[in-house]
């Protein structure tokens, strides 16, 4: 299996938000970066200004995570600030098949995220629109929160039906991920593996991803 990193720069010090990507540039296959509004999750981060300048300053695909309401009335702008995919969560809309299309039509990748308490099967109907699943292990609106046990049957189910249908699409799981929990979540089948604290976290966080790549290495298929 493919597998890859996406640090995610929530973690990072904001002050300094080049630098902090500098240091995983050549290591990370994609950067996370976490869109929060204040009403879809408590918190507030990062709006398409800091994506735009992000974008002028290194070519990393990015893995742009929308957790806001009304998603429809933001893509645009984060398309064109330089997202390279765009999730939003399925729980954030009432049209997620026809969100799916805008964010085609903007010509981006798509991923749909699900919260912990949402059932997989809220993805099964657009499965093959897609590029991305965005498994929450955490509720999300924070970094270093703490692994939800409960996320490990959802990854395995997933895979499952992906590998049946023949699809490619990436399962990627986001929250309380480091060396203790990665073994779990690549035997359950997830490929991309979202790190904040474990990553920008760390003194070092080159060094944070090479441990992770080990273990991927050790223990993925
Ligand atoms: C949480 C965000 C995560 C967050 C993960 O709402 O979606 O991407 O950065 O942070 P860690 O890896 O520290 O749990
Ligand atoms: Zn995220």
């Amino acid at each position: 299996m493919l597998y890859k990193l996406a640090p995610s720069i929530l973690s990072a010090n904001f002050s300094r938000l080049e630098e902090e990507v500098k240091k995983v540039e050549r290591k990370a296959d994609y950067l996370h970066i976490d869109v929060m509004d204040g009403h879809f999750v408590p918190n507030l981060t990062i709006g398409p200004p800091v994506v735009k300048a992000l974008r002028k300053v290194t070519d990393l695909f990015f893995d742009v995570h929308l957790m806001v309401t009304n998603p429809e009335g933001l893509i645009n702008a984060f398309a064109d600030a330089g997202a390279d995919l765009i999730c939003v969560h399925a729980e954030s809309t009432f049209h997620l098949h026809r969100l799916i299309q805008s964010i085609k039509e903007l010509g981006k990748k798509v991923g749909v995220a699900l919260n912990p308490a949402s059932p997989p099967e809220l993805v099964l109907p657009i499965l093959d629109e897609i590029d991305l699943v965005l498994l929450m292990s955490v509720n999300p609106g924070f970094g270093g929160q703490k692994f939800i046990q409960s996320t490990i049957a959802k990854i395995t189910r997933l895979r499952a039906i992906i590998a049946e249908r023949g699809l490619e699409v990436e399962l990627e799981v986001d929250g309380g991920i480091g060396p203790q929990t990665l073994p779990g979540v690549i035997k359950a089948g997830a490929n991309v593996f979202v790190a904040g604290s474990a990553i920008f976290g760390q003194p070092s966080p080159g060094d944070a991803i090479t441990e992770m790549k080990n273990i991927i290495k050790r223990e993925g298929v």
